[in-house]
């Protein structure tokens, strides 16, 4: 088949885990017989530089005509909070226009990983959750100003857009083991409450096998390192969902080896590592290409709809671990570690 993927290396360690997952796209073209055209498009800090736009418009356009878009990380310390035109604008724009209000960040325990989690192992076994994050709407996208000695961010959701991520997640949910978190703060926010509301009819009426139970989001902090295997589907807005995801991902050991991705009601996707651009270890050669290279598997199976060709990336990735290739963040302290390309290297060779 003939698909076409817009690529955006972005900033910091972005260009680097971006151009290992391109070449393992490419391996996977050419052993399934695909033709991947695969477009780089400047975005980020880079092309706030180059062209006083974080998202130029042929950027989004080359998006938008694409049938999924992979996209490295954004953001660094030169475009600082004070920056007069900062990154991170252009990644919500992206959402918006792309309409994917749907992110998905699954967290499993790789089994060659379990010691590089800062969590006990005992706490790990049988650890497979699934994030629905909430991504187009909320506190991110609600009106932001300063007023006198004031800052104001307004937080909204409608019943619609807490219907339309509810149904992603109880659908995905009825695919695995049917049990649905709600994650809210309902004792303290109107938002939370409608939530609550509405996620809780949703799954009542439409999906009978799935079952919902609500928490709040202080709680959910504290339960999921402390009964992590307890979680199936964790629904969430945005913001939460942000921020829990960074603290799921101490579970799999690294935010180096999560992938992600963003769905609308069409295939188009936006798929990306969870991890930011880390700036400290950019240009370095050795942040971690995995949670890139995975990404790529969930376009294909989500964008393209190549399952086999999906699970080929993931099983290559699965076995570069268990033959021992670490990048410097999942390597236990005095072991050897590999660079970014050489680990591209060892998920190549699992593959071929
Ligand atoms: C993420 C990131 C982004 C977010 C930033 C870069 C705006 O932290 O994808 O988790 O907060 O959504
Ligand atoms: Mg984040």
């Amino acid at each position: 088949m003939k698909g076409r993927i817009a690529v955006l290396g972005g900033d910091g360690i972005g260009p680097e885990v971006i151009a290992e997952g391109v070449r393992v796209l490419a391996a996977v073209a050419s052993r399934f017989g695909h033709i991947f055209e695969m477009e780089a498009l400047p975005f980020g800090g880079v092309a706030i530089d180059t062209f006083g736009d974080g998202l130029p418009e042929h950027t989004l356009k080359g998006c938008l005509a694409a049938d999924g878009v992979l996209l490295g990380a954004i953001g660094g310390p030169q475009w600082g909070p004070d920056a007069p035109v900062r990154p991170e604008p252009a990644l919500l724009r992206l959402r918006a226009e792309l309409g994917v209000y749907a992110n998905l960040r699954p967290i499993a325990v790789q089994e060659p990983l379990r010691d590089a989690s800062p969590i006990k192992p005992e706490y790990l076994d049988g650890v497979d959750l699934l994030f629905v994050r909430e991504l187009t709407g909320g506190i991110y996208f609600g009106r932001k100003w300063r007023d006198g000695d004031r800052a104001v961010d307004e937080c909204a959701y409608s019943v619609s857009e807490i219907e339309r991520i509810t149904r992603v997640a109880g659908k995905l949910a009825a695919l695995r083991r049917g049990k649905i978190t709600q994650v809210d703060k309902s004792n303290v926010l109107e938002t939370s409450r409608l939530w609550r509301t509405v996620s809780e009819r949703v799954i009542r009426a439409e999906f009978p096998g799935v079952s919902i139970e609500h928490m709040f989001v202080d709680a959910a902090a504290m339960h999921l390192i402390r009964r992590p295997r307890d979680f199936d589907v964790i629904l969430t807005e945005n913001l939460f969902g942000d921020i829990l995801t960074d603290e799921g991902a101490m579970l799999a050991g690294s935010l180096g080896v999560l992938p992600s991705a963003a769905l609308g009601d069409g295939r188009r996707g936006l798929y990306e590592p969870i991890h930011g651009s880390a700036p400290d270890i950019a240009g370095r050669g050795f942040a971690n290409p995995c949670g890139t290279i995975l990404s790529a598997a969930l376009l294909l199976r989500h964008s393209l709809g190549l399952e086999s060709e999906a699970r080929a990336i993931e099983a290559a990735v699965a076995t570069a671990l268990s033959r021992g290739a670490r990048t410097a963040d999942i390597a236990a302290s005095g072991s050897a570690t590999l660079s970014t390309q050489r680990m591209g290297d060892a998920v190549l060779a699992a593959l071929a």
